[in-house]
């Protein structure tokens, strides 16, 4: 354990309570400006640590950062492997892992940032990112020998996944709209974006931009107007240490369906939490609307539609609405 970690697990075990620098000293036997060093190296990685001088230090609660730390804390062993690299501000996380991975990076290659300028959503969308309000995170995988279908599976893993995490840290029910919009209150908190590069000699992918945007609080101002209605945060007050536990949640179960050879477990998962199952709906093509009914979503995660002429299909990506 380096020397930070040390001194993070005793600020920790004495939370809201002054350890002085002396103290910390002794424990860590290490000299006093070794100690405020320490400090100053978790304050950058997001740490709130107040600084008092005859008092000591002081970690505080309440205090939501991301940080590397702060997210390796929460990980399991499935994401050993995981490199992950925290980033203030950042056009997008997808663009750069992006030209990362055509420079050969490794999969398990992870970029978040705090604030995105030119967030990226689906169907030439943007996806509002504005700072500290949000998780904009990017997971580079590199699947062996996998045929360009396999995207829709991870990016429903993805879906199901986020859904439990955000469930789980906020005690609200999540819900999946396919193919990989998650819903609390009937809002949008969290949106997938993956995308795929493909090797052209074998057909298979090569590698895949896995995105993921979480709006974890309302930005102070609220969302903007083309939005305001549709767009929802995960939790409506401060939660400590929040961002942190939902990106390292979302990870490691994501990681765990990933690198399971058993998918039914997910798709089991991604059934229930899908809402438009049953429902009616409108299919846009090319922007010609369909109206038919969700039948279902089949072994492959492909949604099957029942169309209002009789006909049906199976459905591996698109855009749908509710049709109430
Ligand atoms: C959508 O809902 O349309 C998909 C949104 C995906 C947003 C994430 S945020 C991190 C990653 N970087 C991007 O530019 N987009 C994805």
């Amino acid at each position: 354990m380096k020397t930070k970690e040390k001194l993070l697990h005793i600020l920790e075990t004495n939370k809201n309570h002054w350890v002085s620098g002396e103290e910390a000293a002794g424990m860590l036997s290490i000299s006093r400006t070794a100690v405020w060093k320490a400090v100053m190296s978790l304050r950058n990685d997001g740490y709130v640590i107040d600084a008092v001088q005859n008092k000591g230090y002081r970690l505080t609660s309440e205090a939501d950062e991301l940080s590397e730390l702060g997210i390796w804390k929460y990980l399991g062993p499935e994401c050993r492997n995981l490199d992950i690299h925290l980033l203030t501000e950042v056009e997008s996380t997808n663009v750069l892992l992006r030209q990362k991975a055509d420079t050969g990076c490794p999969e398990g290659t992870v970029l978040i940032a705090s604030k995105q300028t030119e967030g990226r959503g689906r169907h030439g969308r943007r996806f509002y990112s504005p700072a500290d309000t949000g998780i904009y995170m990017s997971l580079l995988l590199r699947p062996e020998r996998i045929a360009p279908e396999y995207s829709l599976r991870l990016t429903t893993i993805a879906a199901a996944a986020a859904s439990e995490t955000i469930e789980l840290a906020s005690g609200k029910a999540a819900s999946i709209k396919w193919v990989n919009d998650v819903f609390v209150e009937n809002k949008k908190v969290c949106g997938i974006l993956t995308e795929g590069s493909m090797n052209m000699e074998t057909g298979h992918l090569d590698s895949v931009v896995l995105g993921i945007g979480i709006n974890v609080y309302e930005p102070e101002k609220g969302f903007p107007d083309d939005i305001k209605d549709t767009a929802g945060a995960v939790f409506d007050r401060v939660v400590t240490d929040g961002k942190n536990i939902l990106a390292a949640g979302f990870l490691n179960r994501f990681m765990r369906y990933y690198l399971s050879n058993d998918f039914s477990s997910y798709i089991a998962e991604y059934r229930k939490r899908c809402f438009v199952i049953g429902r009616k709906i409108e299919v846009i093509k090319q922007d010609q609307v369909y109206k038919g009914v969700a039948v279902d979503v089949d072994e492959n995660c492909r949604l099957v539609v029942q169309y209002e002429d009789g006909s049906s299909e199976r459905l591996s990506g698109g855009e749908i609405r509710l049709n109430i």
